[in-house]
C-alpha cells in the first residue's frame, strides 16, 4: 500500500531539507502541491500519537530528529528528516524510544504509552501488500523494543502479525500503567486489494486532522478482541494496571506521583476513584482536573470512567487519553464500560449479567451521549428551530420569499427582504421564546451573515449561523403532521 513516486520524492527532498525544521507542537505538514502528487500515504491516519510523541521527542533530542512524522515515511522520504539516524529502517524505533525516554524521564504515563502507540503504527510502503522492514537494532528501553510496527493488511499473514503487535503492545501499555485496551488504536485499514496499480488501498492522510483520519472516518480495523487484550495482559494487570488506587504497583504509583508532579503547575492530580473506574482498564491515575460531564448512570461492571471537561486544544479526558470533541470521549468512555462488563459477564463475576446486557448498557451509554452533545445546540426556549427557506408559492406569492418554516412559533408572512424575516425571527426569540443568551447572540450573527447575501444564499447563511436546516425542519413537520398513507 502507500506508493510514493519516485519523481515525487526527489521534490520532497528538495523542498523538506530546505524547510525549517518545525517548531514544536505544530504539526509538520508536507505542502498541499506534494501531497496531491504522492498517492495514498497515510503517515497522518494516527495524529493524536504523533502529536504526544513530538512533544516528548521535542524535550531531548539529540539526533535531532526533524518529526515524527519521518519515521514513517518509506526510506528515501525518511530520509529528508532522519537527522543523525543513518539506519532508516530504524529511524521510526529511534524516535519513539528518544521519546519513551524522554517521557520516561519526565514521569510521563500518557508520553510513554505514545511513544509506544506510534511505535506499533504502519509505516508506508511501496505498494499495496508489501511489508515493511523491522529495525535489526536494539532500543534503549525493553518496552520499545517488545514492539514492532503493524504491516500492511494486504501483506502474507498480516492478521496473524498484526494481532501479535497488538498483543505485544497491550502488554507493554499494561506494564506502564497505561491502558492496554488503548492498543487497539494502533491498528490499521481494511487490506487493499494487491496488484491495485493506483496504489489506493483503503487508507486515508489528512495532515490537519488532530485526532487522527482513521478515527474521525471510522476507517480503523479492530486486530484482536477486547477480551483476547485482557487474557494477554492477564499476568501484569495485577502488578501495574489495577483498577483500585490502593493496590496500584509502587513503580505506576510512583510514575503517577511523578506525572503529577510534572503536570502539577497547570492542573491538580487526582485519583479517579474505584466507584468510577473501570474494573481492569483504569490506568493512569492521573486526571486533569476539570468538570465530568459523563452523566450516564448505568453501573453493569462499573461505572463508566469519568470524562474530564477543561481547557486547551484536547480539552476531554478519559482514564488519561485527550480528545478534542465532547462525543467521541463520552463514546470512548461507554466503551471502556462495556469492556469491564463484558469481561466481568464472561469470567462469570457479574452474576445474571450477559455480554448482551453490556452492550445494550453501551447503546444506551451512547445513546445519552448524543442527546447530551445535540442539547450542546443552541437553547432556543419554548420554540423549536427558527429555520428560514427561501420558496416560491409562500403566503400565495408566485416568486421566491422569505419565512419561517415553524409558523406556529414564528408566525409572520413572508417577504422579499430576509432582513424582515430574521430581525422577526431574533426578536421572537428573545421576547416570546425565551431563548437562551447563547441563541439570542448566535441570532443576531446570523441576521448580519443572512445580510451579507442574497436568495438561497441568504436563508442558509442564516440557518447555518443557528446550527439549523429548514430542509430538516420541513421534513420533520411533515412526517409528525401528514400520515404516511395521505
Ligand atoms: C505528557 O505527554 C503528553 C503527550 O504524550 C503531553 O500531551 C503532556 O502534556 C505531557 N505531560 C506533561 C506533564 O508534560
Ligand atoms: C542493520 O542493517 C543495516 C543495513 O542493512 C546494517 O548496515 C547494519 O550493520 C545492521 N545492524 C545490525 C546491528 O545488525
Ligand atoms: C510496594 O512496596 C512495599 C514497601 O516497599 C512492599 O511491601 C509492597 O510489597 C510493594 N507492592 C508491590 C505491589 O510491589
Amino acid at each position: 500500500m502507500k506508493y510514493e513516486s519516485a519523481s515525487i520524492l526527489i521534490a520532497f527532498f528538495g523542498l523538506t531539507s530546505a524547510a525549517p525544521m518545525p517548531a514544536p507542537k505544530n504539526v509538520f505538514s508536507i505542502p498541499r502541491a506534494m501531497l496531491r502528487g504522492r498517492e495514498v500515504p497515510q503517515e497522518h491516519s494516527h495524529n493524536r500519537f504523533l502529536d504526544g510523541v513530538r512533544v516528548n521527542l521535542n524535550i531531548d533530542n539529540p539526533a535531532k530528529i526533524q518529526d515524527p512524522v519521518f519515521g514513517l515515511l518509506g526510506n528515501a522520504a525518511a530520509a529528508a528528516g532522519a537527522g543523525s539516524i543513518t539506519n532508516l529502517d530504524c529511524l521510526h524505533q529511534a524516535t519513539a524510544d528518544q521519546a519513551f525516554t524522554n517521557a520516561k524521564a519526565a514521569g510521563n504515563v500518557t508520553g510513554q504509552a505514545d511513544a509506544l502507540m506510534y511505535a506499533a503504527l504502519e509505516r508506508n510502503t511501496g505498494s499495496v501488500g508489501l511489508a515493511s522492514v523491522i529495525c535489526n537494532e536494539t532500543a534503549v528501553n525493553p518496552e520499545i523494543e517488545a514492539v514492532q510496527q503493524h504491516q500492511d493488511p494486504a501483506s502474507t499473514g498480516a492478521a496473524a502479525t498484526n494481532k501479535a503487535v497488538v498483543l505485544a503492545l497491550a502488554k507493554q501499555l499494561a506494564s506502564i500503567g497505561a491502558d492496554p485496551q488503548e492498543a487497539l488504536l494502533s491498528g490499521t485499514f481494511a487490506p487493499g486489494k494487491i496488484g491495485d496499480t493506483t496504489g489506493a488501498g483503503n487508507t486515508c492522510d489528512v495532515a490537519d486532522d488532530v485526532e487522527g483520519c482513521i478515527f474521525s472516518q471510522n476507517l480503523l480495523v479492530d486486530d484482536a478482541t477486547a477480551a483476547e487484550i485482557t487474557a494477554a495482559v492477564a499476568g501484569i494487570a495485577s502488578s501495574s494496571s489495577s483498577s483500585s488506587a490502593s493496590s496500584a504497583s509502587n513503580s505506576t504509583a510512583a510514575a503517577d506521583t511523578a506525572a503529577a508532579s510534572a503536570c502539577a503547575a497547570s492542573v491538580t492530580a487526582t485519583v479517579v476513584s474505584s466507584a468510577g473506574a473501570a474494573k481492569g482498564t483504569a490506568t493512569a491515575a492521573a486526571t486533569t482536573a476539570g468538570t465530568n460531564v459523563q452523566t450516564f448512570t448505568g453501573t453493569l461492571g462499573g461505572a463508566a470512567p469519568p470524562v474530564i471537561s477543561s481547557s486547551g486544544t484536547r480539552p476531554f479526558t478519559v482514564n488519561g487519553n485527550t480528545f478534542v470533541g465532547e462525543g467521541a470521549a463520552l463514546q470512548r468512555s461507554c466503551s471502556i464500560q462495556n469492556t469491564a462488563c463484558s469481561n466481568a459477564a464472561n469470567s462469570g463475576s457479574l452474576a445474571g449479567t450477559s455480554v448482551a446486557d453490556c452492550n445494550a448498557q453501551e447503546t444506551a451509554c451512547n445513546a445519552a451521549a448524543s442527546a447530551k452533545v445535540k442539547r450542546a445546540a443552541l437553547d432556543f426556549g419554548t420554540c423549536s428551530d427558527p429555520a428560514i427557506e427561501f420558496a416560491a408559492g409562500l403566503d400565495g406569492r408566485t416568486e421566491n420569499s422569505f419565512q419561517a418554516v415553524n409558523q406556529v412559533d414564528f408566525n409572520h408572512g413572508s417577504a422579499l427582504n430576509i432582513g424582515v424575516i430574521a430581525s422577526f425571527v431574533c426578536q421572537q426569540l428573545s421576547s416570546s421564546c425565551k431563548a437562551g443568551a447563547d441563541a439570542i447572540a448566535a441570532c443576531a450573527t446570523a441576521q448580519t451573515a443572512a445580510a451579507a447575501a442574497t436568495g438561497q444564499a441568504a436563508a442558509d447563511a442564516f440557518n447555518s449561523a443557528l446550527g439549523v436546516s429548514a430542509a430538516k425542519l420541513k421534513f420533520q413537520r411533515r412526517s409528525v403532521d401528514t400520515p404516511a398513507w395521505i
